[in-house]
This record gives C-alpha cells, structure tokens and sequence, in this order.
C-alpha cells in the first residue's frame, strides 16, 4: 500500500527526492531529478561544497559538458537546495546514497562515510520512505551493513515502515551527464515491488534499460562490470611490456588482433586510477573471503606496476643519453587520473611522482584541469632532462614538440598513452619512447 502510494507520487513528481553525498556521482544525480521537474535536497557534511552548490556554481572543475549550466538552472528556479542538516530529509519520499567507499591499505571496504550516513539518516527517515544506495558497494552490503544500520537507527522495520534498494551508478567523470541519461541501470530492491518503484523513479532520468533485480545483483554487477575492466587493461598492459622487450608496437599489434571478431583487447597504458578501478575489483573479492583469488589480485598489481614501468622507461632513455647533471629533473604532464578531469583520486601520476623522489630525482608538474599544476606549460618543462605525458588531456593536443625539444635540458619525451605521433616527435628533435613500443 505504501509503495502503490510512492509510485503515485513518484509519477506525478510530488516526490521529494534527497541526494546523500554531493560529489561526481551524487551532484549530477541530484541536478538531474531537479530538471526533470522534482523538489530535490541534497546533503554534504562538506560546508563549502554546499555553499557553492547553493551559489549554483559546480564544485567539479573539470570538463563535464553541460554541468554547470544545468546546476545554475535547477538551483535558479529552487527545485534543488543544499544543506549539512539531516532534518531536512525527513520530507524525503525518497533518499538516494551516494558516498564515497573506498578501501583500506588491506583492500577491506572503508564504509565510514556510508555507516555515519545510515546513522544520522534513521532518525529522520520518514514512514515509507524509498532508501536506494547508488554508491559502488560490496557484495552483501545491503543486508549485512546498510539494512542492520538504518533499521536500528530509524527503528523501523525494513520492507514495512520503509524501503531498500541498491542502483548502483555507471558514471565516469567528462560524460557525468551523458552517462546518467544513456546507460542502463540495475534496480535491485529486497522485494521485488521495491525493485519496481525503482525503475519508476529512474524512468524519470534514464533514457535506456532498466532492469530489475535484488541487491546482491546489482552489488555484483558493478562491481564486476569494473572488475572485468582492470582484468582486461592489466592484460593489454602484460602484452604491452611483451612487446616492448621484443621490441614491436603494442598499438599495432591490438589494432591488428581487434580486427579478430569479439576480441576488443583494452588499451594499455601508464596505469589505473580513479575512485573506482582500483578498489571495486577488491569490493567484489570481499563479498566471498573464502574464495581463493588469483586473477583479480594479479591485475591489480599489473597496473598499479604500470607507473613504476614508465619510471623505468624514463631511466632506460636517460641513461642512453649519458646525462650529465645531477640531480635529473623530470616534468609530469597530467597529474589528474583520467583525461579532462580534475580528479586525482589513486592518480598513477602520484605513484610516478612518488617513485622518482625515492629515486632522487626532481619532479615538477602540469595540468591544465589541477589546481596548484596549472602554470605555464613551457615555463613547467624548461630545464628538465624528460617529459613524461600520463594523461591524456585534450590541451595537450597541441603541444609545440619543436618548442618542447628547446625547453628541455635533456630532450627525452615518454609517452605513456600513445598520444603522440612518434615520427613527428623524433623529427622534433626528441628522443620518444613510448609505453609498449620497443626502443625501434
Ligand atoms: N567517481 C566516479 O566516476 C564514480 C562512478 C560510478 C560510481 N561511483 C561510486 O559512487 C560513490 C561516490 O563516488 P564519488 O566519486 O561521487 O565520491 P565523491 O568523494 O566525489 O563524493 C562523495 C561525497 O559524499 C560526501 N559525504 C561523505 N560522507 C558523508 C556523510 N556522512 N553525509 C553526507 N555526505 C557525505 C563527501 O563530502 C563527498 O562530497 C562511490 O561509491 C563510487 O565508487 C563513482
């Protein structure tokens, strides 16, 4: 009886819909709900965050088409409000989770934020409420961590005074927006009209499949989906450094092997980070600690090796040049994880940066989208014996390599995404080694 009300008020959009969690995923999840005609709240503990939110301006700062705009706009017209307070939540037909949940230096989940969120929420959790968890969550969660939580701090019984369901996100930061509209969704609810008003709710924003399922599902899915990812660049990135010591061209051999049907081998690279690749594989492993795992953990040391790789590179190429100074001094260009963000989170450019110091050598970095690496490009790399590119931003696209080759000491160039073209970069004058090409 509650949920058929749900629905209705879901349908007609008097639903008032809480968004726990103002960061990548939870912010656009947020605005979203707003334009698409809902009274929306959302909850940070991060003051700032809110008060910027409620100036409509984006705290995300790298290039996420048409945020921005759209949080002006639903922010303008009051359909979406921030707050730190708790109490405002107990309006909320609905309540959407979307905190962080990393691991610990043992791969264990680090659910503080999750369990201080189903604290402070249980006590102003409203009678037949929708709770739905869209962060990435090990397998088991909703019933072993969320529902115990929320049933004893709210003292409500779950499935009868309010509702529970896990949705988890498919987002990646430059396609926030995109992502949200176009991919499809697990709904998994503990029942399976739970799972239902779910994809009525997320009808409203999600322009593609929703399917139903229960938590475990859905806890599974993503966690996989991302597991399966790393499982896949860790394999290109072995065939990378394969190719490398025989001295050919990864790019050209996956090129080649995906004209093979069905093969879709992965890009390598200078490594995985983000909030999400490298933790999720370690999500799905705990949900089964009596299983013994051997792939997942071998891929993960694959690509968290891969900067410390691209360290080797830059030595192998230096040493060729018999350099002269020292210390070395090396510049990083892209200190963000992924290309056009502002996101650091596990950056391998960190790793890189970490592994050059223990080495002795000095480090400097750029990036046009980090604030505290947004100097001048050439003024960064003037007087460094190598430029090391990690990320593959957009604005770097066109980099002066004839004035890269005169900034440098040393004119040596790594690549480690295959973004240059590397019969320009030697007509340049630079000394080009990329990550899976043989030194040719
Ligand atoms: N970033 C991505 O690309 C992405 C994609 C898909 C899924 N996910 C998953 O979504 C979840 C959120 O990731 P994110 O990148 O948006 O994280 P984030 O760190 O950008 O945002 C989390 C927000 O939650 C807030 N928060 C923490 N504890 C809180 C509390 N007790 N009460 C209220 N707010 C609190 C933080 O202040 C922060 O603003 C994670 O589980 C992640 O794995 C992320």
């Amino acid at each position: 009886m509650a949920l058929r009300r749900l629905q209705d008020r879901i349908e007609q959009k008097q639903a008032v819909i809480g968004v726990i969690g103002l960061g990548y995923v939870g912010l656009p999840v947020a605005a979203m709900f707003a334009q698409a005609g809902f009274a929306v709240i959302g909850v940070d503990i991060k003051a700032e965050r809110v008060a910027l939110i409620n100036a409509g301006r984006s705290p995300i700062e790298g290039d996420e088409p048409g945020l921005a705009k759209l949080l002006a706009e639903v922010v303008g017209n009051g359909r979406f409000q921030a707050t730190t307070d708790y109490n405002t939540l107990s309006q909320a037909d609905v309540v959407l989770i979307d905190v962080e949940t990393p691991v610990d230096e043992h791969n264990q989940p680090r659910y503080e934020a999750l369990r201080a969120v189903c604290r402070s929420l249980g006590p102003v959790l409203a009678d037949g409420a929708l709770v739905v968890v869209e962060s990435t969550i090990a397998p088991g969660t909703i019933d072993g961590v969320v529902r115990p939580l929320l049933e004893q701090s709210s003292g409500k019984q779950a499935n009868e005074a309010f509702f529970l369901g896990a949705c988890p996100e498919r987002v990646m930061p430059g396609k926030l927006l995109h992502n949200l509209r176009t991919m499809s969704r697990v709904c998994g609810g503990s029942t399976v009209a739970t799972a239902v008003t779910m994809t009525h709710l997320y009808r409203h924003i999600v322009a593609a499949e929703l399917d139903t399922a229960d938590p475990i599902t859905a806890e599974l899915v993503k966690t996989t989906e991302n597991a399966y990812r790393d499982v896949q660049i860790a394999f290109a990135n072995e065939v990378a450094l394969i190719c490398e010591s025989v001295g050919a061209d990864v790019w050209r051999v996956r090129e080649l092997v995906n004209k093979s049907p069905y093969r879709q081998m992965h890009l390598p690279g200078a490594g995985v980070g983000g909030h999400c690749i490298p933790k999720d594989p370690w999500l799905l492993a705990y949900g089964a600690p009596d299983v013994p795992l051997h792939l997942i953990p071998a891929a993960r040391r694959i690509n968290d090796e891969m900067p410390l790789h691209v360290a080797g590179l830059i030595f192998d190429a230096l040493d060729a040049q018999a350099l002269s100074a020292s210390p070395a001094r090396v510049a990083i260009l892209g200190f963000a994880y992924l290309a056009n963000s502002d996101d650091t989170r596990n950056s391998p450019s960190q790793i890189l940066l970490e592994r050059l110091h223990e080495l002795g050598v000095d480090v400097v970095v750029h990036d046009p989208w980090v604030a505290g690496y947004q100097s001048d490009l050439m003024q960064t790399v003037q007087g460094c014996d190598a430029a090391v590119l990690m990320v593959a931003h957009e604005a770097y696209r066109d980099l002066d390599l004839a004035a890269l080759r005169n900034a440098l000491r040393t004119p040596v160039l790594i690549d480690g995404r295959h973004f240059f073209d590397a019969a320009q970069a030697r007509k340049a004058g630079l000394v080009y080694r990329c990550v899976g090409q043989g030194a040719g």
